[in-house]
């Protein structure tokens, strides 16, 4: 009970100084309340609009993948650089020490491994999520697959448990073998995971990728996919963040680089400076160096 004694009645005004009601600066983002905003404003930067979010959830489908191995040796000297880190809540309560401080992209859908069919998956509780401190709920969403109804009620469900607790959800366009990886299949289903409420979506760069974030009504992030040279990874991460993406979240051509932790600021000076890919590069190169 605060002590009454001494109250004041308030007489400052500015009745000449109209509230200010403020824009949010996330595309798409700005009817959504408050909890919501707040936790994409820890991921996604709000002075670049973008983030570099560490992905390194592959275990939960392919197991100990090369460069995952060990994680606490590998992913954790990483997480400082990040501005969110994408993982299972096995990785999450395993490995990344609660210090970290760092948004966390929960891996909330899983189901089948590769050595089986992908994309038959379920949810986890939402209080799992709550309990965890999730900033974002990450589920699979397997357009044109033979999962695809089943992965967008998971979204749907996602979503519909998120925004009880004010957790947006990132909807993860999954690319089977058979499954194009052109502008046209990933507009649509990029826009299918916007049209079923999720408030970003991750997709994979592709020729006339413009298409993809220009009919996509929320963030796109990008899907690092496959290790590449690091010119090669950098200038993607360009391109993408050029022609509309909001930031990547990349796994392999981070972990996996030749020097991880040179690589993830290299790509963060893509994302946030905008830094041409062969700068990007020097950069790479020269913190590489000073590390050896
Ligand atoms: C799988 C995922 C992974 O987290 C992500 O795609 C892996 O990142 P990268 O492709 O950059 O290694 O969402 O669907």
């Amino acid at each position: 009970m605060p002590d009454v004694d001494d109250l004041k009645e308030g007489k400052k005004y500015y009745s000449d100084t109209p509230q200010k009601a403020e824009g949010f600066f996330l595309k798409g983002s700005n009817s959504l309340e408050w909890g919501m905003k707040d936790r994409l404003a820890r991921i996604f930067n709000p002075v670049s609009g973008n983030t570099v979010m560490l992905a390194f959830d592959h275990g939960y489908l392919m197991g100990p993948t090369s460069g995952l191995e060990r994680m606490d040796l590998t992913i954790v000297p990483l997480i400082e650089y990040a501005d969110c880190i994408m993982c299972t809540r096995g990785a999450l309560r395993t490995i990344v020490p609660p210090t970290a401080g760092k948004p966390v992209s929960l891996r909330y859908s899983s189901g089948t491994t590769v050595l089986t069919e992908l994309n038959d998956e379920c949810l986890m509780d939402i209080e799992e999520a709550a309990r965890l401190n999730a900033s974002l709920l990450a589920v699979m969403v397997a357009v044109g697959d033979r999962f695809e109804a089943a992965t967008i009620r998971n979204l749907t469900r996602t979503v519909d448990l998120g925004t009880r607790y004010g957790i947006p959800t990132l909807g993860v366009t999954a690319v089977g073998k058979d499954m194009a990886r052109d502008a046209r299949y990933l507009s649509m289903a990029s826009r299918v995971c916007a049209e079923n409420g999720a408030h970003v979506v991750k997709t994979y760069y592709c020729e006339g990728f413009e298409q993809v974030t220009s009919t996509c009504p929320v963030p796109i992030v990008l899907a690092g996919g496959k290790k590449l040279p690091e010119l090669d990874a950098l200038t993607m991460a360009y391109n993408a963040i050029d022609q509309g993406a909001n930031g990547v979240d990349m796994g392999r051509n981070i972990f996996q680089a030749g020097d991880p932790i040179a690589m993830i600021q290299a790509v963060k000076a893509v994302v946030h400076d905008r830094e041409k890919p062969d700068k990007a590069f020097e950069l790479y190169n020269t913190l590489k160096e000073e590390r050896k």
